[in-house]
């Protein structure tokens, strides 16, 4: 159990030397619980049409400077066995809010991708109904990633408009998910503005609480054409989490310290802020995960939920390629297999 104190103690520590200690706990803890191979998570783009308005997000609904689009069933089944022949053991179809996507397109993909062989199949779609959410376990799904991105309930409310009536509350959302049998996984953006230090403590508090089999951590980077893309990162005053890759693995690891046998990626955001070493750096304080992208190259583009995500305009494999070369220089095998998550059964979460 991680106490607050010693949360907020690696919060505000600052000196590299003394860092070293939570990397290295971090590090010993991942290699303790979920081993030094590293699983490869095929992702797929399936659509970036939205319907949400999420200011920090570059293919919310009202940028119409998105060139939209939506893989069909072949498309997506070609991604997949890409993934699979590349080593990949879960594929993972992303996509905006996009009720075009329809439920059965969504269960026939999972049926397909399922069919092909031992691979789990991970949904991140958005916040859907009960009654999806129990096809698409039904059809085979294993898990589902749905960020709360902040804790601080105003602060959400601020950068998350609820559409329509409905309120969005992803934490009991996250509960029902569980109790249809699907591993769970959530998450939260790091340096949101108006995001402080209470908040980010809260966050990690909430992350151990809810005992997640997957958490998924990166920083917030400012995409011009939203409504926070305008807005100076220094808008929470003096006690303003920066967006910046100390403090993201800072989360990272206390995320390790927090749920040690979770699936933890090393996210693309945290490689888009520091292209050079931001993959690694996440290996190397708690992550044990890397999503490669296998969504088709001429779509990649156009899903820019920030900017800089979608930089490597090169041939797919040529990217995932050279991503298992940087896991093998890092000493990590690369894992077989799905890499469920094994949660021990006395981590009892709390319910929404
Ligand atoms: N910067 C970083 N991450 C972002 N996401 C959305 N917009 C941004 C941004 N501007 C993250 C959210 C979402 C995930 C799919 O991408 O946390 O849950």
């Amino acid at each position: 159990m991680l106490s607050r104190a010693t949360i907020n103690h690696w919060l505000c520590e600052h000196d590299p030397r003394r860092l070293e200690e939570l990397w290295a706990e971090a590090d010993r803890t991942r290699s303790a619980w979920v081993g030094d191979a590293v699983h490869l998570r095929g992702l797929i783009e399936v659509s970036n049409h939205c319907v949400r308005a999420c200011h920090y997000c570059g293919i919310r609904a009202e940028n119409a400077g998105v060139t939209r689009y939506r893989l069909t069933h072949e498309q997506v089944m070609t991604a997949a066995r890409a993934a699979l022949a590349f080593g990949c053991g879960t594929v993972v179809l992303q996509a905006g809010e996009d009720r075009g996507l329809s439920a059965g397109a969504v269960a026939a993909m999972i049926r397909g991708i399922k069919a092909l062989g031992d691979i789990a199949v991970t949904l991140s779609l958005g916040e859907r109904s009960d009654v999806e959410f129990a096809q698409w376990r039904a059809a085979g799904a294993d898990r589902y990633l749905l960020r709360i991105e902040t804790s601080n309930e105003t602060l959400y409310r601020a950068v998350h408009p609820p559409r329509g009536r409905q309120p969005s509350e992803r934490k009991a959302m996250l509960a029902r998910l569980r109790a249809l049998g699907y591993a769970i996984g959530s998450g939260v953006l790091v340096g949101l503005p108006g995001q402080t230090w209470s908040d980010l403590a809260d966050d990690i508090v909430f992350l151990e609480e809810r005992a997640l089999d997957m958490i998924g951590v990166g920083p917030f980077i400012a995409h011009p054409a939203t409504p926070l893309g305008a807005q100076p990162a220094e808008a929470g005053g003096t006690e303003q989490v920066p967006a910046d890759e100390l403090t993201t693995c800072k989360v990272m690891a206390l995320a390790r310290l927090a749920c040690p046998w979770a699936n933890i990626p090393s996210t693309t955001a945290l490689s888009a802020l520091d292209p050079e070493r931001g993959r690694e750096s996440g290996l190397k304080r708690g992550a044990n995960v890397v999503m490669p992208n296998f969504t088709p190259l001429p779509y990649r583009a156009f899903y820019e939920i920030y900017p800089g995500k979608a930089a490597c305009g090169d041939e797919p494999d040529r990217v995932a390629e050279r991503l298992k070369d940087r896991i093998t220089r890092l000493g990590r095998p690369i894992a077989a297999g799905r890499g469920d998550a094994v949660r021990p059964v006395e981590s009892a979460p709390v319910c929404a």
